[in-house]
């Protein structure tokens, strides 16, 4: 027998794999898990009941053009069905998008730090990222982000709000933005905390890409819907983008459940949003508690706040999951902690405040 292991292409070389938010310990005596910016409310109840129903036919393949799902979000959007694609979570669809227009040789700009996903499935695609620092308010520079363009550019993330920042690009600097990236190159608007903004001054992307051939927006059912155990996100984008979404899906890839349980949340909006709504009170609480107890905290229109505690990231992690919250460190930089339920959300300030303390 050969010794030689099979082929693997050269660009996995030390990618890592993405790492989830940790979740809470089940034996604790109170565990939060604020680590990956998940719906703190469960499922309301007709969702459930469309995906309990769903569930009868396991044994058949999901509807693979997601029709009914397609129809509602066309109408909801005012767009065509055909600039519609959807995919295993906006992540997923977010893969697809490099697929279509990315590979060896070609590169990729987001800003960093962002998503952590992004450099990943730019790896993967064999193109090369292109990683701009936000400026000094961890915000994107978009200035510096397109004069990062050459011939080279595929793609460039644009993350409205920033993960993990909760930051936001504002429409007069995107319109700005827009105009100097050349027509061939898209533009991608992940939004998949559009639902948390409340700053008018942020652009829906939905009205952004309408003249723009060149811009792509990416939305989801994981965060503000609360289906992110169902993946399900999808694209908004002109014709020959959409279309290459579509030869780009895994077959099959959402399931019937996700589809049925994504509509019954379409139509369950106004509660939906209801609780979407109280997330955002508690996250001005929350804002506004830390910045009292004395912490920098960058303003955020997204489902989590961001503290750039350095080297001391770790530490604290640590100090939250002894607690009973878990937080998602990202060491020597910073850690993003998502707005729960208010008992998480009180658990959270009041180690934030002893911590803080310690730092004097
Ligand atoms: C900015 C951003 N985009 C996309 C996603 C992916 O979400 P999903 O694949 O669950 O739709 C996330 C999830 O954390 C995110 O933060």
């Amino acid at each position: 027998m050969s010794e030689t292991s099979p082929k693997l292409r050269a660009e996995l070389d030390g990618i890592p794999t993405y790492k989830p938010g940790r979740p809470a310990a089940a034996d604790g005596p109170v565990a939060y898990k604020l680590s990956s910016n998940e719906n703190p409310y469960p499922p309301l109840p007709g969702v459930l009941e469309s995906a309990v129903a769903a569930a009868h036919n396991f044994n058949r393949y999901p509807d693979m053009a997601c029709t009914e799902l397609m129809s509602e979000l066309a109408d909801r959007y005012g767009v065509p069905l055909s600039h519609l694609a959807t995919g295993t979570g906006s992540v997923g669809v977010a893969q697809q998008l490099l697929q279509a227009t990315s590979g060896p040789g070609d590169e990729v700009i987001y800003a960093w730090r962002s998503f952590e996903a992004y450099p990943i499935i730019t790896r993967v695609s064999g193109a090369t990222p292109v990683q701009v620092p936000l400026t000094a308010g961890d915000v994107h520079d978009l200035d510096a982000m397109a004069d990062a363009v050459t011939d080279r550019t595929r793609l460039i993330f644009v993350c409205n709000p920033n993960n993990p920042t909760g930051t936001v690009v504002r429409r007069a600097e995107l319109e700005r933005f827009l105009d100097r990236v050349p027509s061939d190159v898209l533009v991608v608007l992940d939004e998949a905390y559009r639902e948390f903004i409340r700053d008018p001054a942020v652009p829906d992307g939905v009205e952004i890409y309408r003249d723009r051939p060149n811009v792509a927006v990416l939305r989801t059912f994981s965060k503000a819907y609360g289906l992110a155990g169902l993946r399900v996100g999808f694209a908004i984008a002109h014709e020959p983008v959409a279309a290459a979404l579509r030869k780009t899906a895994v077959p099959f890839g959402v399931t019937q459940l996700a589809q049925d349980a994504a509509v019954a949340s379409l139509r369950a909006e106004d509660e939906l949003l209801g609780r979407v709504g109280m997330l955002v009170c508690e996250r001005a609480r929350v804002h506004e508690d830390l910045v009292g107890q004395g912490w920098t905290v960058p303003e955020t229109q997204a489902n989590f706040v961001w503290l750039r505690l350095g080297e001391r990231t770790a530490e604290f992690a640590a100090v939250c999951e002894q607690e009973g919250v878990v937080v998602r460190p990202f060491p020597g930089e910073g850690a993003r902690i998502t707005i729960g339920e208010p008992e998480a959300n009180d658990l959270f300030l009041r180690v934030a405040r002893d911590f803080h303390k310690k730092l004097l």
